[in-house]
């Protein structure tokens, strides 16, 4: 595997460190309150000590190295700042390749582009770097925002699962919106 590292035009995607802990409390204390139900907000500031950042650290370290679950950070590169998360969750090797993409922008930077920038990004690392075949995002049917992104990423939709994933208390389906290296120019090599 190359190494965890994507830039785009104003953004680097990249793993958290131990050098980030400041950034990443910062980043919370900068965020309004929840905007919708997928939105957590600004959380209180007792969950950002360094042992819960440590923890953190260590709990997606240990998710890439069993090579299941990657999350990189979503820098600004002009100011640093920690802007959101991307993920390739539930990486399936055998004879899928495939993995499902995640997506968070912290509230205070709706609106202008970097959903779209960041998921970009990740996705191209999915298929350049991780050699993954497909990729595919889960989304709740009235995650108005969440599909209109799927959408302009050019995301094909697939389908509805039902009862896919198990949140907040309940089993709830998901619209697939799904692409495959070739639909953005990679040739599938094994
Ligand atoms: C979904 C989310 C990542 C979008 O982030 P964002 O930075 O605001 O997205 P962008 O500014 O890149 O916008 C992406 C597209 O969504 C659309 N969009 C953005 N804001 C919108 C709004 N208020 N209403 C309708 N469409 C909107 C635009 O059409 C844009 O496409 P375009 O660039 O082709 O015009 C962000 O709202 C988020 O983190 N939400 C909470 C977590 C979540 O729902 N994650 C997904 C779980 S499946």
């Amino acid at each position: 595997m190359a190494k965890l590292l994507k830039k785009t035009k104003r953004l680097i995607l990249r793993p958290l460190e131990t050098k980030d802990f400041e950034v990443w409390r910062t980043a919370n204390s900068k965020k309004l309150p929840s905007q919708n139900k997928w939105d957590d907000g600004r959380l209180p500031e007792k969950d950002f000590t360094k042992a819960k950042f440590k923890a953190l650290l260590k709990e997606q370290s240990d998710h890439r190295k069993a090579d299941q679950y990657y999350r990189l950070g979503v820098f600004n590169k002009k100011t640093g700042a920690l802007m959101g998360t991307v993920s390739a969750m539930n990486v399936v090797r055998g004879v899928t390749h495939s993995c499902y993409l995640g997506y968070f922008i912290n509230n205070n930077y709706w609106g202008q582009g970097y959903g779209k920038e960041a998921a970009l990004g990740m996705i191209h690392f999915c298929f350049k770097e991780m050699k993954l075949h497909r990729v595919e995002a889960g989304v709740e049917p009235t995650n108005r925002r969440s599909i209109m992104l799927a959408k302009s990423l050019g995301l094909r939709k697939e389908g509805l699962k039902k009862r896919m994933i198990f949140l907040r208390g309940a089993w709830l389906d998901c619209t697939m919106y799904s692409a495959t290296c070739e639909e953005f120019g990679y040739k599938w090599k094994t």
